[in-house]
């Protein structure tokens, strides 16, 4: 298919579901919505003006509920945090978080975390991208929706600079798999230890996780180097 303009389109990582959003998710976007949530735009955001000071930034992309994002943006102050999710109900449970938490220094943004990579944020901007748990589009002919590919990598790792990291997990191992390759691949991009990374502490384990060790399922995690 292509669009009119004769482009094709771009084939997306994911599919908006209308799902639920709860009272207090949607009191806490309309409360805390307009502090925390930034609009999308086409151009460069300042994250210096956004959050107010200069700080190591990390992007995580497809936060879902936000339970993740929140526990690191509270054990880590000092490092600010800006959340990518196309979900409605996960922008409102992690505002909820925000609030709950008192937290200054996490940032979200509801649209494709593609465009927001290509559009807001500059080359070398981040010192850190967490991808925790991406779609896994277990069917073949689904693959290509795939977050992890190389020109999204390759995009990612322009916007890390130099010494940052790139922090994958799966639950997925045909998607381990395809991670492992395709950030090998990545000339700009080395990794940290041979194969998969034990899980680094500053990935909290969700009760999901949890859930899948106690049946005997496996994690696998990815944890590169910006070069
Ligand atoms: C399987 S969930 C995992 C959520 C969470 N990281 C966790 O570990 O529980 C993947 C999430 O990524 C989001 N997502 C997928 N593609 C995205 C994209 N291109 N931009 C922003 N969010 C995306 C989906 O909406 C979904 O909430």
């Amino acid at each position: 298919m292509t669009s009119e303009t004769g482009a094709h389109p771009r084939i997306r990582s994911y599919v908006l579901r209308a799902g639920r959003v709860g009272s207090g998710q949607a009191r806490a976007l309309a409360e805390l919505g307009p502090r925390f949530v930034l609009p999308y735009q086409p151009d460069r955001l300042d994250l210096d003006a956004v959050f107010g000071r200069t700080a190591p930034r990390f992007l995580e992309i497809g936060f879902g509920m936000g339970e993740g994002l929140a526990e690191i943006a509270a054990a880590h102050p000092g490092n600010d945090y800006l959340g990518v999710e196309v979900h409605t109900p996960g922008v409102g449970a992690l505002l909820k978080q925000i609030g709950e938490r008192g937290l200054t220094n996490v940032r979200v943004i509801q649209h494709d975390a593609v465009e927001v990579l290509t559009s807001m944020l500059g080359p070398a901007s981040l010192a850190g991208v967490h991808i925790f748990f991406p779609d896994p589009w277990h069917k073949k002919r689904h693959h290509k929706r795939r977050l992890i590919q190389p020109p999204l990598v390759a995009l990612l790792a322009g916007r890390i600079r130099p010494g940052g990291y790139i922090h994958l997990a799966t639950d997925w191992q045909d998607y381990a798999e395809q991670m492992l390759a395709v950030l090998s691949a990545e000339p700009s991009l080395q990794n940290t230890v041979a194969d998969y990374a034990p899980r680094p502490d500053t990935r909290p384990l969700t009760k999901f996780e949890q859930r899948g060790i106690r049946l005997g399922h496996g994690v696998w995690d990815l944890l590169f180097r910006r070069i």
